[in-house]
């Protein structure tokens, strides 16, 4: 460990390791290059929306906060310190991050064959076989859970206070399942509210659980953080403003998370909700999804389709017009075994179109226009479908889970 911190040396602690700033650097590049080649191709804020490139630069830049400024260095000295950083990059860098959609960026950063290729990749075999069967809300919260509470049993704690590998380690362990958490609940394919809303209170109850322990104890738990006197707080004291961190700040985050999806589920869900009646609405439905939870039936694939407002029975009967079963599989429209394009089976619960855009309702009737709008290396022909068949196409195909 490296001498103590001094109050005077704050201002000057800003550290520049390239092993934490070129990673971030390029994070940050390559969010940008994917952005303008998406944006120059399907169309200024279609794909990423404004507010998600926002999401990732306010993830982006608390991330490079919280691991360059001299909040790190004062780390290594206040245990308090290290909590706020830890909590930064779990509960605020890490879901503003998921927000941002970076691997959407990140695809659309490559030359169009290797995105072709990563995208039918991440698409099929058994690798994505296994991510799909991994990728659940209950086991992104395990991951989560163990990580928070294995990394402050106090032995490994001191041993990566005792050593930058192991600190390293530590980082990104946190970093890595706290993304996985967020992004299992917020874009998982097995996206539900109900269940991340309840993942989020079980969050807050287990972390609550682990702050009151760090604050409550009678006794210093971490012996490396022997020397706080010069910040005005005994060894305890740091404890126990560490665990209040834990306990109040970081739970409210997830809270504050757990609203903000009751809020959308409930604009999605009822698209005519007056806003006045929205807020109150939400805090007993906030209650009411603690019991129900258990029986919560994917609501977001049901409001894609309420979204595009299509007439799906429509939508059905004249797919065979535009020859979509000559190359696609379409359950429920006859005569079809045609291998060209991707069965279209399940199509409403995929998280991407083609392997490339969010699956949106509007990426959706623009794939269905246009696609070589969308991706100009596509086999896909542009069919020359109208706007209305198109709604309706789109609705029926969000049928098909
Ligand atoms: C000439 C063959 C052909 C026709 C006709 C065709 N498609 Fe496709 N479609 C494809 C191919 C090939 C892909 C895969 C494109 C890719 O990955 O770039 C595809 C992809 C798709 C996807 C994305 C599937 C996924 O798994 O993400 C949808 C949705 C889709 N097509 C809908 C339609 C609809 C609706 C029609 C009729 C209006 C239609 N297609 C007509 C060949 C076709």
């Amino acid at each position: 460990m490296s001498e103590a911190l001094l109050p005077g040396q704050l201002a000057r602690a800003w550290s520049a390791d390239p092993a934490i700033a070129g990673p971030l650097a390029l994070a940050a590049a390559l969010y940008a290059r994917g952005t303008v080649v998406l944006w120059a191709r399907a169309g200024t804020a279609h794909g990423l929306r404004r507010r998600d490139v926002l999401a990732f630069a306010a993830g982006w830049t608390v991330l490079a906060l919280a691991l360059l400024s001299p909040l790190h260095e004062l780390s290594e000295t206040l245990f308090s310190a290290h909590m706020v950083q830890h909590e930064l990059l779990m509960a605020v860098a890490a879901p503003l991050i998921v927000l941002g959609r970076p691997l959407v960026a990140f695809l659309w950063s490559m030359p169009a064959s290797w995105r072709r290729r990563a995208a039918r990749a991440a698409g099929s075999g058994r690798p994505a076989a296994a991510w799909r069967a991994l990728a659940r809300p209950s086991v992104a919260w395990l991951a989560y859970a163990l990580a928070t509470w294995g990394w402050h049993a106090p032995r490994l704690y001191d041993a990566a206070l005792a050593s930058a590998p192991i600190h390293a380690l530590q980082h990104a362990t946190f970093l890595a399942t706290a993304l996985f958490f967020w992004w299992a609940l917020l874009h998982g394919a097995r996206h539900r509210y109900g269940a991340a809303v309840l993942y989020l209170f079980a969050t807050a109850v287990h972390t609550t659980a682990l702050g009151a322990i760090l604050a409550l104890s009678a006794r210093p738990l971490y012996p490396a953080y022997a020397s706080t006197a010069a910040w005005g707080l005994s060894p305890l004291e740091d404890q126990q403003l560490a665990g209040l961190i834990m306990w109040v700040p970081a739970c409210l985050a997830y809270l504050v998370a757990a609203l903000a999806l009751m809020l959308a589920w409930m604009r999605e869900g009822d698209r005519r909700l007056p806003r006045a009646v929205a807020a109150p609405a939400s805090l007993a439905a906030l209650l009411l999804v603690v019991l129900l939870a258990g029986c919560d039936r994917e609501p977001a694939e049901r409001s894609r389709r309420e979204l595009v407002d299509g007439n799906a029975e429509r939508g059905r009967e004249i797919m065979p017009a535009y020859g979509c079963n000559a190359c696609h599989s379409i359950p429920g429209v006859r005569g079809t075994d045609a291998r060209v394009g991707p069965p279209l089976a399940g199509i409403g619960s995929r998280s991407f179109i083609a392997g490339v855009l969010p699956n949106q309702p509007d990426n959706m009737i623009r794939w269905i226009r246009d696609p070589q709008a969308v991706d100009s290396l596509t086999a896909r022909p542009n069919l020359g479908v109208s706007a209305r068949d198109a709604r309706d196409i789109a609705g029926y195909l969000y049928t098909l889970r």
